[in-house]
């Protein structure tokens, strides 16, 4: 799971139940750090980044953390459940 401990500690309840749900069991899940990386290196704020192949949702929790808007897609049922459990912690941040 990509947030610090100290991050997961101040998630609601009912967030850290999700957390637990569905612990991220995708196979090849990218380093936040490095889609970060990427993103700001092709991409400025306020734009829109698509992502094909979201899997669990790196890319848009990224974009969520750079001030980017995202689109993403994902085939997979259990990865879509995934990539929405990762997100919306980070959602729930940008509105406070
Ligand atoms: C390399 S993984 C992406 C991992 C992602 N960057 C992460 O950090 O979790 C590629 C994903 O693309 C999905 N995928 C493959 N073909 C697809 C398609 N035609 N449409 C949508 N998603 C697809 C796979 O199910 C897989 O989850």
């Amino acid at each position: 799971m990509i947030i610090s401990a100290e991050k997961y500690n101040k998630l609601p309840e009912e967030y850290k139940k999700y957390f637990e749900e569905f612990r991220n069991k995708h196979p090849t899940i990218k380093p936040l750090s490095l889609i970060q990386y990427l993103i700001k290196l092709v991409s400025r704020k306020n734009s829109i980044v698509l992502d094909p192949f979201l899997g669990s949702g790196t890319t848009a929790i990224a974009c969520l953390k750079l001030n980017r808007n995202f689109i993403g897609i994902e085939k997979e049922e259990e990865y879509v459940k995934i990539a929405n459990t990762r997100i919306k912690p980070f959602i729930q941040q940008t509105k406070l």
